[in-house]
């Protein structure tokens, strides 16, 4: 079959045309990493080369010997990066050139603001691939073929990075692709073999395949540089995981980083270790210093690849690590997994469940270091971390049984002892300041913090001064399904049950409050009478010392805050009626006993309220607004001489 001369005309994605306008202003400063970019891809491409491999060794077409070139023409103001990888059929050009496939972007989109210097932080973040040729070049040449596919189905892709590209098969004998770079006015100083050496070991050092260029020469007799016909590596090509810790500089783990990544900045903290024993394996983990777009996306992509002995098996190797760390980004490299270790094997493996549990023992490790230190830059890690990735973390209690008090020993959270947003005061802290008979840790789950903070059940709390944890993240609820004690100290709601405050009250407080409910049991039992089903029970509270009224949920009964959760989350849940409580010292319950002609709408108006204050919905908001002005009117005609 003949390649099909035709050259089609395609338009970008409209995404697309909007990314390669922010990138080329944005990243200017920093051109030279289109290099990186580049190269990146190229090695990603002998991996998957590698990984189809192990089930088609046709594939390799008697060339197993995968490297990448690098070369430049001054003449011609070009720059090459060719591979012999995986290479792309038609539809993948169309797909993965002429698209941004990645994951992520839809909420990337999402966040532009429209003001640069805003969006070019985003664009680091979201991350800039193959249109950083862009940056340096006018025109981008692309020619690829897909390992496994005859000469004929090569295909050339190109494009000024304008809104539009061309596409036509072409005849290419060798696989993988080849990317031609056709610079911008201006930028020749990249057409030096020195200039793309140095990038090349700056960026691209750890790439573990061969880079190679032509050796240069110095020329007497055209008092210049020439270059050879002799191939020369720039880089050192060897696994960076591999080679013993001090001989590896942070730049190198940073940069291995962000290529094993796909992140632009750098990490937040790392570790490296060689596991020797029943199973040995290498581990180089990064905790990253943000949070993808995608973390709460269940699809999301895990960011461990698997290696065997040094030789590439997978990417995104999801038994390697329990989801909660899923953003954690590296490589496992094991010494005693077979080479054609597949997903199915992966699942079933004892060796890999070791592995596993190795390396999360050494997030936790690496985690608590950071937490504990002394050290006000690691501290302020352990901040940021918390902040990106602190809501996956309380996963972990959930989901990590065994290391269930380690996990909770990582937690941090907003209390009523500091009035900041910010989530910095660990269960320890909490423990260390407990008033002297306190033998619970009161927390208070509301939808937002605000809500939280201004929750009537607080009320008798602030007035004895027990610290509260204040939860309002939505996993939340979940995460004190799990974690019910923390160094034996249980965890109580002060929302739920009939509050118990133990050796907190003393004995006066309790008989007081015994005598309360005695005297107001008529009272309870005639708006218990009135609000009918909507309630369990009504009963004298001592947690308020302000408000007139509040709702409580049963000891084992879901709270409010939990059963509006799962609604909106679709779920159908059984309502819990919950228990009214009113405080007997409040002038509007006090009047209440008195009351004849409106006790009806009083009760409803007390219960409508307690429901708004805890962040519940009325089911009929506009009676209640007619109650209440009818209530304002009478008051005012009473009150108005
Ligand atoms: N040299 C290549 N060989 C084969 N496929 C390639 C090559 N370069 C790019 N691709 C394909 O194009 C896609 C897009 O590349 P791009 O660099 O923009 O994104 P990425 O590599 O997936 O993520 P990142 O933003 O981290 O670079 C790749 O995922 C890959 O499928
Ligand atoms: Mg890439």
């Amino acid at each position: 079959m003949q390649a099909t001369a035709t050259k089609e005309h395609l338009n970008f994605q409209a995404e697309v045309k909007q990314l390669l306008q922010l990138m080329i202003h944005s990243l200017y400063s920093n051109k030279e990493i289109f290099l990186r970019e580049l190269i990146s891809n190229a090695s990603d491409a002998a991996d998957k080369l590698r990984f189809e491999a192990l089930t088609d060794g046709a594939l390799y077409e008697s060339d197993s010997d995968l490297k990448i070139r690098v070369g430049y023409d001054a003449k011609e103001r070009t720059i090459t990066i060719a591979d012999n990888g995986i290479g792309m059929s038609r539809q993948e050009v169309i797909d993965h050139i002429g698209t941004i496939a990645k994951s992520g972007t839809r909420e990337f989109f999402g966040s532009l603001t429209g003001d640069q210097a805003k969006d070019a932080h985003l664009i680091g973040q979201f991350g800039v691939g193959f249109y950083s040729a862009f940056i340096v070049a006018d025109k981008v040449t692309l020619t690829t073929r897909r390992a496994g596919l005859t000469s004929e189905h090569g295909v050339r892709w190109e494009s000024g990075g304008e809104g539009d590209y061309t596409l036509e098969m072409v005849e290419k004998a060798d696989r993988g692709t080849q990317v031609i770079l056709h610079l911008r006015e201006g930028e020749d100083d990249l057409l030096s073999g020195w200039r793309l050496r140095s990038v090349i070991r700056k960026y691209s050092d750890h790439i573990t395949l061969p880079i190679v260029m032509k050796k240069e020469q110095w020329s007497q007799e055209k008092n210049e540089n020439t270059i050879t016909d002799e191939d020369e590596t720039a880089n050192q090509a060897s696994a960076l995981w591999a080679r013993s810790k001090n001989e590896i500089i942070r730049e190198q783990y940073e940069e291995f980083y962000k290529h094993v990544a796909h992140d632009f900045e750098p990490p937040l903290a790392y570790l490296h270790a060689k596991v020797e024993g029943k199973q040995e394996y290498t581990q180089l983990l990064y905790i990253p210093s943000r949070a993808p777009f995608d973390l709460y996306d269940r699809e999301q992509r895990h960011g461990i690849k698997l290696y065997v002995r040094r030789v590439f098996i997978m990417d995104d190797a999801k038994q390697l690590l329990p989801n909660y760390l899923r953003f954690v980004r590296g490589v496992i490299d094991s010494n005693d997994l077979p080479l054609n270790v597949s997903h199915e094997i992966l699942q079933e493996s004892k060796d890999i469940e070791t592995i596993r549990a190795g390396a999360v023992k050494k997030i936790l490790g690496l985690l608590e270091d950071l937490a504990q230190s002394e050290q006000d830059e690691e501290k302020a890690k352990y901040k940021i971390f918390w902040k990106e990735f602190g809501q996956a973390i309380k996963e972990g209690v959930a989901e990590d049984y065994t290391n269930r008090e380690r996990i909770a020993k990582l937690l941090r959270f907003v209390t009523t002892h500091a009035d900041t947003d910010e989530q910095t005061v660990s269960l320890t802290d909490y423990i260390g300041r407990m008033k002297e008979g306190q033998e619970k840790i009161y927390f208070l789950t509301a939808d937002s913090l605000t809500a939280a903070r201004s929750s009537p059940h607080l009320e008798i709390f602030r007035k004895k001064g027990i610290e509260v944890v204040l939860l309002h993240d939505r996993v939340d609820e979940w995460l004190v399904a799990h974690l019910t004690e923390f160094e034996g100290k249980p965890l109580q709601s002060v929302a739920k049950g009939s509050l118990d405050l133990g050796k907190l009250e003393d004995e006066a407080e309790k008989e007081e409050r015994d005598k309360e409910a005695g005297e107001h049991k008529e009272l309870t039992e005639k708006i218990k009478g009135v609000l009918g089903e909507k309630v369990k029970d009504v009963r004298v509270t001592l947690r308020l010392t302000e408000s007139p009224a509040c709702l409580v949920a049963d000891s084992h009964d879901m709270s409010g805050n939990l059963e509006r959760l799962l609604k909106s989350a679709g779920q159908k849940v059984n309502h819990a009626k919950p228990i009214l409580e009113i405080n007997p010292h409040h002038p509007m319950i006090q009047s209440l006993k008195y009351e004849q002609k409106h006790f009806d709408d009083w009760s409803q108006i007390l219960f409508d309220q307690a429901l708004l204050a805890e962040g519940g919905q009325l089911d009929d908001p506009a009676g209640f607004v007619k109650r209440i002005n009818e209530l304002l009117f009478t008051r005012s005609v009473i009150i108005t001489p």
